[in-house]
Formats: structure tokens, C-alpha cells, sequence
């Protein structure tokens, strides 16, 4: 190989595994993330159980592939551990669609309501907040929660009335947040997809839109979709979310049919990621995630209460 050529991918996964060794480190990785990545992971998982892989981590580096948010949640985790993302530039434009100056002034118009943050938020949101929440224990957050006291849900106005709707509350303030990728998965996507394969189970995730999530079969957070397929003695299944999910999927179930809903579902800063990345960042400790102690501390709080709930 000359230097200028791209070094292939057995040779990087290999310069990787001689390195991670060395550097005692523990790689999380999203199911979104592209399928070389998910592949060379020590854990691959959701938001919470990427949360939780973090908290156990015994490693003297997590390297954390996913979105900015995921990684800064596992340096919350793990205050005295190196913790890396491999890119900077991958965040995630939900999470900077709510900054704690519109956060205060919201709490000021609603200062009885309990805040709940989705973890796609910055730490800085995270520490104005009462209690985090994922996709998979949203309902179970907000269920904890007396039912008479108001709840300030932000950002993701999609998997806030997804919650409000599971639990019955209407003394839910939604915020204006949303995912660009899964706005982009339409209703007449899965109607098309049902019509190749009627048969086929729609499983949806909560960032979805209320037309598209009213189709759905199942409703659940990346891994619980995951699961539901391997579960469901159905033999094809249409997945409206992110399209790498599939690749487990697909690995998993070998004989059944999984139909991504659309190319749209794509997410252009899960994918910033790639093995060349996840190599720099072990040769070179790039780039080291920092959160200053005082919003560590109150933000930490809103996870750790999250994980004692579900
Ligand atoms: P999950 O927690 O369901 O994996 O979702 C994270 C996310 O960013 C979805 O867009
Ligand atoms: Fe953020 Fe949506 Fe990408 Fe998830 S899929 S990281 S919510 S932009």
C-alpha cells in the first residue's frame, strides 16, 4: 500500500484491535451507525442501553460512535474516564433545537411543571431538567411523575405526544423539537411498502410523525424494534426509522424480509462516523468529550434519575 492509497477495511480493523488493546478501550457504538462500525463495536445498542453500557464501563477509554449527545452522556457517566467520539461534527440538530436561555424562559412560564429532557439534549438543557428520558422509557419516566403536577417535555415534540397519548396526561407541554430524519418518513412510504408485502409488521419509532406512528404495529426505540423482530413470529417487517438498524436486523433474521421504509431515513450525522475515524481517534485520543463540573453534576443527576426509574 502506498500512503496515499485508503487502507482496507481488514487491515483497519486490525490496526484498531491492536490498539484498542493497548489502550484498554471499551467502543460503544448506535444502531444507527454504518455496519463497519457496529461491526468492530464492543456493544451496539439504543440510547439507554448505550447509557448503561457506558456506566458499567470498566475500560480506561470509551469511545463513543453515535451522536455528540451519546457521548456526552457517557462522560457524565464517567467523569474520570477519557471518553472520545471519533467525529465532533456529528450532532445531532434535534438536541440544538432547544438552548437553555429558551429553556429558563419556559421554566419561568411554567414554574410548577416537572422538566423532562430527552436525552438528545446538551448537557447544559440536561442540568435545567428534572429527569431525562429515551425513547424506550419515556412513558415510564413520565408515568413516575405525580399526575397532577405539569410536565415540560422538550425537545422532541413527536415522542412527547407519543407519551401523552400512552399515558392519557393532557397536562403535557410539548416543545417544538423534532428529527429531521424521521420527518422525513412519510405515511405514503409505508403505504407503499404494504402494498409490495401486505403481510408485513410496521414497526415505528416515537420520533415519527403522529400520521406515520398511527400506522405503526409496534412502537418502540431502535433496540426495541430490534427485538420485536426477532420476536414476532411474522416473516416480513417494514422498519420506519433510521435505516441502520437494518444491519442487525438483517444479521439477526436471516430468513425473514426487512423493508426499509424509505432511503430518505437516513441520518447524515450517524454517519459521520467511519473505521479511518475510529482509528485516528484511538492513535491520537481524538477527540476527548468535556463537560464542566458544575452542569456535570446537575445533569448527571437527571440521568442517574432516569436509570434508578427504568
Ligand atoms: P434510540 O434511543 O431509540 O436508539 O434513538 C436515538 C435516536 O437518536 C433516534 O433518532
Ligand atoms: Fe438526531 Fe434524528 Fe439523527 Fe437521531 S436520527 S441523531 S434524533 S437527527
Amino acid at each position: 500500500m502506498t500512503s496515499l492509497e485508503r487502507p482496507a477495511p481488514a487491515e483497519l480493523v486490525e490496526r484498531i484491535n491492536r490498539l484498542r488493546h493497548r489502550r484498554r478501550a471499551y467502543i460503544i457504538a448506535h444502531n444507527y451507525q454504518v455496519p463497519e462500525v457496529q461491526d468492530i463495536a464492543d456493544f451496539v445498542g439504543d440510547s439507554l442501553t448505550m447509557a448503561r453500557a457506558a456506566a458499567k464501563a470498566e475500560a480506561e477509554v470509551v469511545l463513543v460512535c453515535g451522536v455528540h449527545f451519546m457521548a456526552e452522556t457517557a462522560k457524565l457517566l464517567n467523569p474520570d474516564r477519557t471518553v472520545l467520539e471519533p467525529d465532533p461534527h456529528a450532532g445531532c440538530p434535534m438536541a440544538d433545537m432547544i438552548t437553555p436561555k429558551e429553556l429558563a424562559e419556559a421554566k419561568s412560564r411554567h414554574p410548577d411543571a416537572a422538566v423532562v429532557a430527552y436525552v438528545n439534549s446538551s448537557a447544559d438543557v440536561k442540568a435545567m431538567t428534572d429527569v431525562c428520558c429515551t425513547s424506550a422509557n419515556a412513558v415510564a419516566v413520565v408515568q413516575s411523575i405525580p399526575p397532577e403536577r405539569p410536565i415540560l417535555f422538550v425537545p422532541d415534540e413527536s415522542l412527547g405526544e407519543y407519551v401523552a397519548e400512552k399515558t392519557g396526561r393532557r397536562n403535557i407541554i410539548l416543545w417544538p423539537g423534532f428529527c429531521p430524519t424521521h420527518h422525513r418518513i412519510l405515511a405514503e412510504h409505508i403505504e407503499a411498502r404494504r402494498s409490495q408485502r401486505p403481510d408485513a409488521e410496521v414497526l415505528v419509532h416515537p420520533e415519527c410523525t403522529r400520521e406515520v406512528r398511527h400506522m405503526a404495529d409496534f412502537v418502540g426505540s431502535t433496540s426495541q424494534i430490534i427485538r420485536r423482530v426477532a420476536e414476532s413470529p411474522r416473516r416480513a417487517f417494514i422498519i420506519a426509522t433510521e435505516l441502520g438498524v437494518c444491519h442487525t436486523i438483517r444479521k439477526q433474521n436471516p430468513t425473514k424480509t426487512i423493508l426499509q421504509v424509505s432511503r430518505l431515513a437516513d441520518c447524515p450525522n450517524m454517519k459521520l462516523n467511519t473505521l479511518e475515524k475510529v482509528l485516528w481517534s484511538l492513535e491520537d485520543l481524538v477527540h476527548p468529550v468535556t463537560v464542566p463540573e458544575d452542569t456535570a453534576s446537575a445533569a448527571r443527576q437527571a440521568i442517574e434519575r432516569m436509570l434508578a426509574i427504568s
